[in-house]
């Protein structure tokens, strides 16, 4: 049913008729796609549905295409990003279109879907704002990161689960605490794979976030179980660029500190919270979908 979802995407940037944006699109490679499955698995295959995770996962390809310009990210998806190849103003108007596109199409659905996933893009927007703004110093405070990581993150999983659970008439709230929780996580583990794998396997940079001054949570934990010495060593490496030595501290830090693994059980608790809300709701298929987004690799 996935098959769908491209087709239906597809045909959105078809009736822009416009060849430039075409030709872009095409440019995209796909992704996971966990957005589109988990609307799909709450609501099932009706044409709501695979409109709405079309709409969602074009409004997330927009929010990649401008966060690939905030974070200077030149890889996407295994492939050279859209700004790596065509520049920074092209990565931008191009992630406005599929905002736009995916707004214009949201209003034929369900006024209660337009207004949670728009209000999520609101979110989305002051969250990726926020990530800025906390990265222009050594950020330590751990209600500040998650609260900036609901924004940028959780808020369109929250919006996609809520949306979908409108739509097939099912208890709404409960579906967007499942979105929020495993939102959050989701973040979680991807501030945690960017430490612990290599460019290759994310199919984005690696050890990146840290040199474009973003702390997140094991960054967080890390500073917070250092001694002195070496907490002005991790000072003095914020927001810089790292050699393969600083790298090899870093990570060595994270592992022997327990910081890593202090942020993993975390995560892993916020999906279980979500996996047990689905296990309430009987959903199988959901609870699937709950571990494949924690159960990864990139
Ligand atoms: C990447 O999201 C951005 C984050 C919210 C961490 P995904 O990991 O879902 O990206 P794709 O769509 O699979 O490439
Ligand atoms: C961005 O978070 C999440 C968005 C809302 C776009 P990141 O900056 O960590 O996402 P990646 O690692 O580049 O995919
Ligand atoms: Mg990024
Ligand atoms: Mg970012
Ligand atoms: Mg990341």
């Amino acid at each position: 049913m996935l098959e769908a979802i491209e087709r239906k995407m597809e045909q959105y940037i078809l009736d822009l008729e416009d060849r430039d944006a075409l030709e872009l699109y095409k440019k995209l490679p796909a992704g996971k796609r966990l957005r589109a499955k988990m609307i799909l698995s709450i609501a099932g295959s009706t044409l709501a549905s695979i409109k709405t995770a079309a709409i969602v996962e074009m409004i997330h390809a927009a929010s990649l295409l401008h966060d690939d310009v905030i974070d200077d990210a030149y890889v996407r998806r295994g492939n050279p990003s859209i700004n790596a190849i065509y520049g920074n103003k092209t990565s931008i108007m191009f992630g406005d279109v599929l905002y736009s596109k995916g707004f214009y199409e949201l209003i034929d659905i369900d006024r209660d879907v337009a207004k949670t996933i728009s209000d999520a893009v609101v979110k989305l927007s002051l969250g990726e704002r926020q990530d800025v703004i906390l990265s222009h110093s050594f950020n330590s405070n751990k209600d500040a990161y998650m609260q900036m990581i609901y924004g940028k993150t959780a808020s369109l999983i929250e919006a996609s689960a809520k949306s979908a659970a409108i739509l097939a008439g099912k208890d709404r709230d409960i579906y967007a605490k499942y979105g929020k929780n495993l939102g959050l996580a989701f973040q979680m583990i991807d501030d945690i794979l960017d430490i612990t794998q290599d460019s290759q396997k994310l199919g984005k940079p690696a050890m990146h976030d840290y040199e474009e001054g973003k702390c997140t949570l094991p960054y967080i934990y890390l500073y917070e179980k250092l001694n002195n010495e070496d907490r002005d060593k991790l000072l003095s490496l914020h927001a810089k660029r790292l050699s393969n030595e600083d790298i090899d501290w870093i990570k060595d830090k994270m592992i022997s500190s327990g910081a890593l693994k202090k942020a993993s059980d975390e995560a892993k608790a916020l999906a279980l919270e979500a996996v047990e809300l689905m296990q309430s709701e009987g959903n199988k298929e959901l609870e699937r979908v709950a571990m494949q987004m924690i159960e990864r690799s990139f």
